[in-house]
């Protein structure tokens, strides 16, 4: 390939992985597989080795890759980063909005019809993007509102974070702001992970954020999946915009995250009305928020209301009902996982946190206990984030607290207490527990352990598994005391008769000799109705329901759409399952111990005998009929563009080439073909024209053109 042709070959990839990268981050509806995507970036990766000179600062290869800096330069924002004052309750929200209206009467403004926005307040890590001429120069981070540090390198690691403008012709300069954020599920996950790693965890998702963007090295922030929202413009040039919610419909244009639910309203009835909407929904989403903003939409009246020392006149910030709570620390008690893994979790007195009870929290493992000092008896803090599980952030060492009707020092009263240590058995099943040289996880060694087992069943029915309803705690444990189920291929044997002594699943009726008689119920039906219907769901989330140590979702879904049937799963050596992206060296020995343990090769049989999918259904996305083949193109096709042609014979599983050699299947020949079409001739290449190309298409399930 020469240079001419590698430029243009770099510019379409990047085209193609920007928009994809766009589709997936910024509006969370992916067209192509994750293998697909990674396909695209490594071919511009590997382009970009070869000619160097090629590689551009907003290539998408540009996110990673940054050397660890010695310290962060500071840099000036062009207009100051704003603070929002607090309103606690309705009235303070009405109250601000009264005096506004006052002071715009003062100033001749009055019969404006107001209208506002009113938006979720993202807790965690306010940040400016100054863009230049479209492409992204500077990210920095608050500071003290008027200079900030310059964490551009980790900032660029965020997917979601455009490295250029979408639209041309760009302002010649603009700076965004928005909030850096860690989704509650990653922060569930990272935490998790430095518990196993016996790493410190973060306090909250704030915290972990804040911390992967003052990282100096930027592997660490690409090793977190940071997103953004953003929510409004700093300083710019060469843009003109009149409101704020127009502002927030140009960052949409450009490809910026923005809220998808944030309103625009007319009154302040309906403002306050959002707030309550959001403080509700509040436990369902995926990113903490401690409040929602209120802002005035028109610029104009921005400018007249104006800002009192940080805070602008108008905007204000609704604040929700904090999500801590001090309470007493009962008992610590230890639960058994599906792998055997002892986690202890404290058993409180119930609290409300945020406006939901709690009575347990989780407390990760015996490490993080002692590292924080968390003794039984403790008075301690508690923290819920959305709908992450609550945990213990600590015990709470200050103040006085009662003690048999007499007040006593908390820190006295902890210093008496004992420290808690881990059983020496398992909770359920007696067996003597193993903690693995190096490991944090203490765990339970034997496999029969009805813990265990009824954990891996509920496990295997979850909504993300197979999907069983139904089946939850209480009849898993019943159906497992009963003898009835050991393992999850027993799931597969179960009848109305058997589910029918276990008292849930039955209901009384009358005989005919009008004496009550216990036959299967509803649910019992329902249950046998869901099991058969399960045996659709495709084979990743089979994979993912065995329930195989580190094997995620996400993991599974890898493993499938690379080796796509089990038989190739077992016959692949740890080296070739380590090479799947997203799969390293502990899960690949995890994996080959799974499928080499007989027991599991059973369970595994059973299941496949009872007709569960352990194939990648060929789907039309998935077949791959051109497979092998290489294709060279020439001349204009009507149909579709060029590169539009070579994206169809791609995603069949065929390649496109610029010459035409020996090894190439056909020449597709367009108007005013070039020299390729002689070549072709000459080495005797099938040639085929538009027609036939379509054709070849069509037969290969694509669409017509
Ligand atoms: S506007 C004009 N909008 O809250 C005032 N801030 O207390 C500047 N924040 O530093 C901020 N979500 O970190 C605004 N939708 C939102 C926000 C938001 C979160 C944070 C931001 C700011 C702090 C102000």
């Amino acid at each position: 390939m020469d240079v001419d042709e590698a430029a243009r070959r770099a510019a379409e990839l990047r085209a193609q992985i920007e928009h994809h990268a766009y589709l997936y981050y910024v509006l969370d509806q992916p067209e192509i597989s994750d293998a697909e995507y990674d396909e695209l970036f490594r071919e511009l990766q590997k382009l970009e080795d070869e000619f160097p000179e090629l590689r551009t600062p907003d290539s998408p290869t540009q996110r990673v890759g940054g050397r660890p800096l010695e310290q962060f330069a500071q840099v000036r924002h062009r207009e100051p980063m704003l603070s929002l004052a607090n309103a606690r309750d309705e009235d303070e929200l009405r109250a601000w909005d009264a005096r506004n209206r006052r002071l715009l009467e003062g100033r001749g403004l009055d019969d404006e019809s107001f209208q506002y926005v009113v938006e979720p307040k993202i807790d965690g890590l306010a940040v400016s993007l100054t863009y230049r001429d479209g492409i992204l120069t500077v990210g920095a981070t608050r500071g003290n509102g008027l200079v900030g540090e310059d964490v551009t390198a980790n900032l660029k690691t965020i997917h979601a974070i455009p490295l250029r403008l979408r639209r041309d012709p760009p302002p010649s300069i603009v700076e965004v702001r928005g909030e850096v954020y860690l989704p509650l599920s990653a922060f569930a996950r990272l935490n998790e992970e430095r518990a196993a790693q016996g790493l410190p965890l973060f306090a909250n998702p704030r915290n972990a954020a804040a911390g992967s963007i003052r990282q100096l090295d930027p592997a660490v922030a690409a090793s977190r999946p940071l997103s953004i929202f953003c929510y409004g413009i700093g300083g710019s040039e060469g843009l003109t915009l009149a409101t704020h919610h127009e502002a927030l419909e140009w960052l949409r244009g450009q490809g910026f995250r923005v809220n998808p639910d944030i309103a625009l309203v007319d009154s302040m009835d309906e403002v306050v009305a959002r707030c309550v909407w959001w403080e509700q929904r509040r436990g369902e989403l995926d990113y903490d928020i401690d409040g929602a903003v209120v802002k005035v939409d028109s610029y104009r009246l921005q400018r007249a209301l104006g800002t009192v020392a940080h805070d602008p006149r108008w905007a204000i910030a609704f604040k929700f009902a904090p999500t801590t709570a001090i309470t007493r620390l009962r008992e610590i008690a230890v639960s058994v996982g599906r792998t055997g893994v002892l986690t202890p979790f404290a058993i409180l007195d119930p609290v409300n946190v945020g406006g939901v009870t709690v009575e347990r929290a989780t407390l990760h493992n015996e490490d993080d206990i002692h590292r924080k000092d968390i003794r039984p008896g403790d008075d301690v803090i508690i923290q819920r984030a959305g709908d992450v599980i609550p945990q213990v952030v600590g015990p709470l060492l200050t103040g006085e607290t009662i003690e048999d009707g007499r007040r006593v020092s908390r820190a006295a009263r902890h210093e008496a207490l004992p420290e808690w240590h881990m059983p020496e058995r398992c909770p359920a099943c007696g067996s003597r527990v193993v903690r693995e040289a190096g490991a944090v996880a203490v765990r339970c060694p034997n496999r029969s352990c009805p813990a265990q087992i009824v954990e891996s069943i509920k496990h295997f029915v979850s909504k993300d598994a197979m999907d069983i309803d139904g089946l939850g705690e209480e009849a898993v444990s019943a159906l497992h005391q009963a003898g009835i189920i050991e393992n999850v291929a027993d799931l597969y044997d179960l009848d109305l008769e058997k589910l029918a002594t276990v008292s849930i699943f039955t209901r009384k009726q009358r005989g005919p000799d009008g004496r009550e008689v216990v036959v299967p119920g509803k649910l019992a039906e329902n249950v046998l109705a869901a099991l058969e219907a399960s045996k659709e769901q495709p084979f990743a989330r089979v994979l993912y329901a065995l329930g195989i140590p580190h094997v995620g979702a996400v993991t599974a879904r890898a493993l499938v759409e690379h080796f796509r049937t089990m038989d190739r799963l077992q016959a692949a050596s740890p080296a070739e399952l380590a090479a799947v992206p997203g799969v390293g060296a502990v899960v690949a020995e995890a994996v080959r111990q799974y499928l080499d343990d007989p027991r599991n090769q059973e369970t595994i049989t059973r299941l496949r005998a009872k007709g569960l999918r352990f194939a990648e259904e060929e789907g039309p996305q998935t077949r791959r009929p051109l497979e092998g083949r290489t294709f060279v193109l020439t001349g204009r096709l009507q149909g579709l563009t060029r590169s539009e042609a070579q994206a169809r014979i791609e995603a069949l599983g065929g390649r496109v080439s610029n010459t035409v050699g020996k090894a190439t299947d056909y020449v597709v020949v367009g108007e005013d073909p070039g020299s390729k079409l002689d070549r072709a001739r000459e080495l005797g290449v099938r040639v085929i024209d538009e027609e036939a190309f379509a054709d070849l298409l069509r037969g290969s399930g694509q669409e017509p053109f």
